[in-house]
């Protein structure tokens, strides 16, 4: 563990997501690989619950939004006309004796001076001005830029014309297949495009868990406005805006950690005539989760020069042709899980016993319900709690089975994943008028008995509202 993530909370979530099977250390039995992390089997359920969250608000609520998958890799030529091969970079320093390499802004920013809007050259002068040594106490080099994409070779020669890069962003597999989506669904302005994905930076400190990592996923959306009507765009960007929050809403997170933040001009992307992020109380402090960037006609025109392929746009109305342009509002996914997490996280006492659980959403819940039969050698109460197990398979989705240790254990192990609902059968399920079955609550650990045909619309219910 590294040395900023010895937060108590972040120790505990990072413990807690190991021992329940949420996120492991990628290649753990190698030793790890530096910002990676591999989701098991209740990490991938969460995770995919918020894209299927997102998929469902972005793309099939909407008519006017188009989903892609485009390839990971792509055209060298991509990169180089969007401005990744010449300045997609953070600033770097590097110990002059251990040559290990460091983010300037990230130890600047450790002795309270405020990076933001400095150029290499201040960044190095701050460094110098504040006495700053390496962790290891050792001299620091000035202050570089550092290239994040990981290069590659594609097919069996390693010339030039070979290389390509992994995608630091989704983005530009959306905006290469502009003219396609063009070409075949013919949308009028203003549509989107939206896509699910991989990118990989190779950061210079990955940290803080899945908070920044080298390999991660984004859900992107690039939204093409007519760029001939300013109020109509200003209006547009405060509506993307708006939905980026309704999501972090559907998915439970609370509006009361989350900031909005307008970047200065000298802090945004290359391509960013506007940016919004939206930042989130994290354990470790108040940080990024999304943006939004007003990308102007930044990408679909030097796709244009560069490919000379025609990226424009005719308006039939007006007879106009022009290049559209791009509203992006950008979603980190390890970021929301990450978020999700960290507010779910809880401790409390039950029953004069301390207890951890995590308060997720029951929207994005990996396991909606648990069914224990009460005693595990007594075959007609597994019997019966199988055959439910089966139904509410069907009905709810996302069920566990679980017969093994005493109920508490198996409640706690449930509250520990989030649960929200755990239901006993137990010999009054069997034997009394009504087939009554005890339902918990996992928040207040209230129990109550409900007959086993209102089982199915009793949990629908709680679990939509
Ligand atoms: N297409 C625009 C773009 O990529 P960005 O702000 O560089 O913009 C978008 O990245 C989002 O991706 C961020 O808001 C963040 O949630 C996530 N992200 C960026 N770098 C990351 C990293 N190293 N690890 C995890 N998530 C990251």
């Amino acid at each position: 563990m590294k040395k900023e993530d010895k937060n108590p909370i972040m120790e505990n979530l990072i413990s807690l997501s190991k021992r329940r099977g949420f996120i492991f250390q990628g290649s753990e039995v190698y030793g790890g690989l530096a910002g990676t992390w591999d989701y098991g089997p209740l990490g991938v359920t969460l995770k995919n619950n918020i894209k299927k969250a997102w998929w469902k608000r972005f793309v099939d609520d909407r008519e006017d939004m188009y989903g892609m998958d485009a390839a990971i890799l792509m055209n060298q030529n991509v990169w180089k006309a969007s401005g990744h091969v010449g300045g997609f970079a953070d600033p770097l320093v590097e110990d002059k004796k251990t040559k290990k390499r460091y983010r300037a802004d990230h130890l600047l920013e450790e002795v309270g001076v405020d990076p933001k809007g400095m150029t290499l050259d201040m960044m190095s002068q701050a460094l110098k001005d504040k006495k700053i040594k390496s962790p290891e106490g050792n001299e620091l080099s000035d202050v570089r830029q550092f290239n994040m994409m990981f290069k590659t070779h594609v097919g069996a020669t390693e010339d030039e014309s070979a290389i390509s890069y992994l995608r630091p962003e989704t983005a530009q597999g959306m905006f290469v297949n502009f003219k396609n989506v063009m070409d075949t669904f013919h949308p009028r302005l203003p549509f989107g495009m939206a896509q699910i994905g991989k990118a990989f930076r190779n950061e210079i400190a990955p940290r803080d868990f899945i908070f920044r990592t080298r390999e991660f996923e984004q859900m992107e959306i690039e939204y093409f406005v007519d760029p001939r009507n300013e109020t109509e765009v200003n209006a547009t960007i405060d509506a993307l805006y708006a939905e980026q929050l309704a999501f972090l809403s559907d998915i439970g997170l609370d509006s009361k950690r989350i900031h909005k933040i307008e970047i200065a001009p000298a802090d945004r992307a290359h391509y960013s005539k506007r940016s919004i992020d939206t930042e989130f109380d994290f354990p470790f402090g108040q940080k990024e989760l999304l943006g939004l960037a007003y990308r102007t006609d930044y990408d679909l025109k030097a796709h244009t020069e560069a490919s000379g392929t025609d990226l424009s746009y005719f308006d039939e109305e007006s007879k106009a042709r022009f290049i559209p342009h791009c509203i992006e509002p950008t979603f980190g996914l390890d970021r929301l899980v990450l978020a999700v997490l960290s507010q779910a996280y809880t401790e409390d006492e039950l029953g004069g016993e301390k207890r951890v659980y995590l308060k997720l959403s029951p929207r994005i819940a990996p396991v909606k319900v648990a069914i224990f039969p009460l005693l595990k050698n007594k075959e007609a109460l597994t019997d019966k709690a199988r055959e439910l197990y089966k139904v509410l398979r069907t009905e709810i989705g996302a069920v566990e089975y679980d017969e093994a240790g005493s109920i508490g254990k198996r409640y706690r192990r449930q509250d520990e994943i989030g649960t929200p609902f755990c239901v006993t059968i137990d010999f009054e399920t069997i034997e009394k008028d009504g087939n009554p079955v005890t339902v918990r609550d996992r928040d207040t650990g209230g129990q109550e008995k409900i007959p086993l045909k209102d089982l199915v619309s009793y949990l629908s219910q709680k679990l939509s509202s």
